[in-house]
C-alpha cells in the first residue's frame, strides 16, 4: 500500500493551506492517528462509484485522504451500504470539518472530553491524542456503530472510553466535562451538555435549524447555568437521532403563496446570520413549519478560512426554547421556561 504518512502530510498542508488548520497539536494527532486505519474496506462517498482497498488500494487511499466524508451506514443499519441508495446515518466525516470543530473546541492536554456520536472513532481517537485517552468519554446511540469503533481503535494506541447511549444525555458518570464536541448535528442543544460541563468549559456542536444551512456552534458555559456563544461557520452534519427534521414533503400540504420585492440572490448569498435570522422566524410563526437545504453527505462545509463571518441575528431572544438568537450575536442556551432541565439517565456503558 502507498504511503500513508506521505498521504498524511499532504492533506495537513491541504488543510493548512486552506485555512482550516493552524494548531500544531492538532496536526500532530492527524499524524499519530492515521485516517484509513477507521475508513471502511468500500469507500463511498455518497457520490459515484465504491472504491474496494482490496482491488484498488491506492485509488482507496486517495479517497480517504481526500476532503470527502466516507458513508459507513445508510438509513440506521436497515439498509445494506451496497444498496447504493438510502439515508446516510453515519460516516468518516472529512477532514476539513473534523479539524475545524477541533480547533473551535481548544482542547489541551488533561481537558475532560465528551465527545458525541462516535461514528468510526477517528474523532475520538483524535481527541484522545489531544487530551489522552484516559479523558474522553465518547458516546454513539448505535451499538453496531459502536462496536466497529471499538475494532478500529484496536489498532491504534489509544483507548477512549466508548459508550452505547443517547448522547444528547450526555454522560453523567464521567461529569463534569471540560469539553463537549459533537460530531452529529443539532437543532437544539441538549441541556444535560450544559448541565454536564463546568463553568469557562466549551460546547462545540454542528447546529442545523431545518432552514438553509448548517453551522458551528461554540458556547462557552457560564456559572449560572446557561451558556453563550456564537457561530464561527458552515458545517453540515448528519442530524443526531430524534432530532432529525421531518421529510419534505409539498403534496397535500397546506401552502400560502405570497409576493416579495426580496432578490432572491440578496437571500442566496446572505450572511450566515440572516439564515438563523429566518429559521428562528419561521419557527416563530408557524410551529411545525420549516423550509429544506439540499442535503449533503456529512462532513462537508466548514468554516471559511479565515475571520468568523458575522453572525448576528437580528431577532430577539427566544422566550422557552433551549437555543436562541441574543441580540448581540451571541447564542444563548438555556433550561425551557417550563422550569428545571430535563432529568439525565445514564446511558448504557457498553464498554
Ligand atoms: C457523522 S457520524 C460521526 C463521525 C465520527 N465522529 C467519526 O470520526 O467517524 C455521526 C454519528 O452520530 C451518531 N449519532 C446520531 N445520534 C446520536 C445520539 N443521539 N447519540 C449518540 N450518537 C448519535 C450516528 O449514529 C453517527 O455514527
Amino acid at each position: 500500500m502507498g504511503d500513508v504518512a506521505q498521504r498524511t502530510e499532504a492533506l495537513i498542508e491541504r488543510l493548512a493551506a486552506a485555512g482550516w488548520l493552524t494548531q500544531a497539536s492538532i496536526k500532530e494527532a492527524l499524524r499519530d492517528v492515521p485516517r484509513h486505519v477507521f475508513a471502511p474496506p468500500v469507500a463511498w462517498t455518497g457520490e459515484g462509484g465504491r472504491v474496494r482497498k482490496r482491488s484498488a488500494p491506492e485509488a482507496w487511499l486517495d479517497l480517504v485522504y481526500g476532503d470527502d466524508a466516507l458513508i459507513t451506514q445508510l438509513d440506521d443499519g436497515a439498509t445494506d451500504l451496497a444498496a447504493g441508495a438510502g439515508h446516510f446515518t453515519s460516516s468518516l466525516s472529512a477532514s476539513s470539518t473534523v479539524v475545524s470543530l477541533l480547533e473551535l473546541l481548544d482542547a489541551e492536554p488533561g481537558h475532560r472530553v465528551l465527545d458525541v456520536g462516535t461514528g468510526t472513532g477517528w474523532t475520538a481517537a483524535l481527541l484522545s491524542r489531544l487530551v489522552g485517552s484516559e479523558n474522553v468519554v465518547s458516546v454513539e446511540v448505535d451499538p453496531a456503530i459502536s462496536e466497529r469503533a471499538a475494532a478500529n481503535l484496536k489498532q491504534t494506541d489509544v483507548s477512549p472510553r466508548l459508550v452505547v447511549g443517547d448522547g444528547a444525555r450526555g454522560w453523567t458518570r464521567e461529569a463534569p466535562y471540560d469539553r463537549v464536541h459533537a460530531t452529529c448535528a443539532v437543532a437544539r442543544v441538549p441541556y444535560a451538555w450544559v448541565e454536564q460541563t463546568r463553568p469557562g468549559g466549551v460546547i462545540v456542536t454542528p447546529y442545523a435549524p431545518g432552514f438553509g444551512s448548517s453551522h458551528e456552534l461554540r458556547l462557552v458555559v457560564m456559572p449560572d447555568g446557561t451558556a453563550v456563544g456564537g457561530f464561527a461557520g458552515y458545517a453540515s452534519y448528519m442530524m443526531m437521532r430524534k432530532q432529525r427534521h421531518p421529510e419534505w414533503d409539498p403534496s397535500g400540504r397546506p401552502a400560502e403563496r405570497t409576493t416579495t420585492d426580496v432578490d432572491p440572490r440578496t437571500i442566496g448569498y446572505a450572511p450566515a446570520g440572516a439564515d438563523l435570522a429566518m429559521g428562528r422566524r419561521c419557527r416563530a410563526c408557524a410551529p411545525g413549519a420549516y423550509a429544506t437545504a439540499t442535503p449533503t453527505p456529512c462532513g462537508s462545509g466548514g468554516r471559511t478560512p479565515g475571520p468568523a463571518p458575522a453572525t448576528s441575528p437580528a431577532a430577539s431572544p427566544s422566550r422557552s426554547s433551549r437555543a436562541g438568537p441574543g441580540p448581540s450575536g451571541t447564542w444563548r442556551c438555556r433550561p425551557t421556561s417550563a422550569g428545571s432541565p430535563t432529568a439525565v439517565p445514564a446511558a448504557t456503558d457498553s464498554a
